[in-house]
């Protein structure tokens, strides 16, 4: 049985040990876990790696987006428009402020938002656009005269900051992963930038004075301290998924699928955070693959505006139809730096072998 798993951080972190382990032993001998020279030098070193003026350094993607909301003034009465198809933290962080997430559906080509049924949702109410950049490709802008948050939570170093914020997530599976939670708010503007520092400390202003509300939305010394030693690899790291992703396309290419099997073609910056993809029978293939030690996963089973917790909305299945199908057929195979070219030949074997036994 071959043995690729969806993604192997240990192989990841196996080569960076020593340098990962003095990162810690620097934090701990220097007693400062909260903000502090580590945090400060990440979101430096951050900022100069995807080109931006700011870099803010928070506690999770969720929070980032949390927090850029905020940072915009999202509160009860307003709109928001996203994509109904991606992690539930993008739509979730709209409810949490009491405004209303409007869903629209995807281009079925790129699983991005449909920009032109974005501009199409805005109303007087809506407050601000959040294009996901699914899966490492860019989406595009919808041009609608509202200030722009770019869930980049997938998506680093995929292209420059071009919404008023861009909000990054660190989570472990990321083509950037920290040691647990952590995320960050990326951003050009002066006035925004300082506007999430403040809303990041409870929004104190000298300490313990407080004009607005904020939270506890800190990035960890600890974390900062992780993420500035695996940062200098991302640009390996990620030439390792496009050429990962690359010869998919060529084993693919080579490969007797059916036609309705979809893989991804490439897109200028595109980072693989994912490589995701349409499968006819796609659970029967999972299980397929799981049983010949192939690891998978299906982002995402059930759009938003399905979600049982959106129910009050008022979407019905079959309004966005493109999010629904791909929901059935989506499916995302390994692709971290570290996978070898004989794991991906083995993967396209048994994806044949599948197809072939007719199942
Ligand atoms: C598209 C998207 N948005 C937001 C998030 C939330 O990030 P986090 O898990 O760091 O809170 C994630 C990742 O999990 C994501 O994939």
């Amino acid at each position: 049985m071959t043995n690729v798993p969806l993604l192997d951080l240990a192989a990841q972190n196996r080569p960076l040990r020593e340098e990962l382990l003095a990162a810690i032993a620097r934090v701990v001998d220097s007693g400062q876990f909260i903000l502090g020279a580590e945090v400060d030098a990440f979101e430096r070193e951050l900022a100069a790696a995807v080109g931006t003026v700011h870099a803010i350094g928070v506690s999770s993607g969720t929070d980032a987006l949390l927090v850029a909301l905020m940072a915009l003034g999202v509160g009860a009465g307003d709109e928001v428009v996203t994509s109904t198809f991606s992690f539930f933290a993008t739509a979730g962080v709209v409810s949490r402020l009491c405004a209303r997430p409007v869903f629209v559906d995807i281009d079925p080509a790129t699983f991005n938002i449909d920009a032109r049924a974005a501009v199409a949702a805005v109303t007087p109410r809506t407050k601000t656009i959040i294009p996901v950049h699914l899966f490492g490709r860019l989406a595009p802008l919808p041009e609608a005269g509202l200030p722009i948050i770019e869930d980049a939570a997938q998506s680093i170093g995929a292209g420059p900051v071009r919404g008023a914020l861009s909000c990054l997530s660190f989570f472990p599976s990321k083509n950037l992963g920290a040691f647990g939670d952590a995320g960050a708010v990326i951003t050009d503007d002066d006035a925004l930038a300082d506007r999430v520092k403040l809303l990041r400390t409870h929004g104190g202003r000298p300490k313990y004075v407080h004009h607005t509300i904020g939270g506890n939305f800190r990035i960890d010394a600890l974390q900062s301290a992780v993420l500035r030693v695996k940062l200098r690899h991302l640009p390996a790291w990620t030439a390792g998924r496009r050429r990962n992703a690359d010869r998919y396309r060529a084993l693919f290419a080579a490969a007797r699928v059916p036609p309705e099997l979809r893989v991804p073609d490439d897109a200028p910056g595109h980072i693989y955070n994912q490589f995701v993809i349409r499968a006819p029978k796609r659970d029967a293939l999972r299980a397929h693959l799981q049983k010949a030690g192939i690891g998978t996963e299906v982002y995402y089973p059930i759009p938003f505006h399905l979600q049982p917790c959106f129910r009050d909305l008022g979407y019905k299945e079959g309004q966005l139809p493109h999010a629904e199908a791909a929901a059935r057929e989506a499916l995302a195979l390994p692709i971290y730096p570290e996978l070898t070219e004989a794991q991906q030949a083995a993967v396209v074997t048994e994806i044949v072998r599948f197809y072939a036994e007719g199942a």
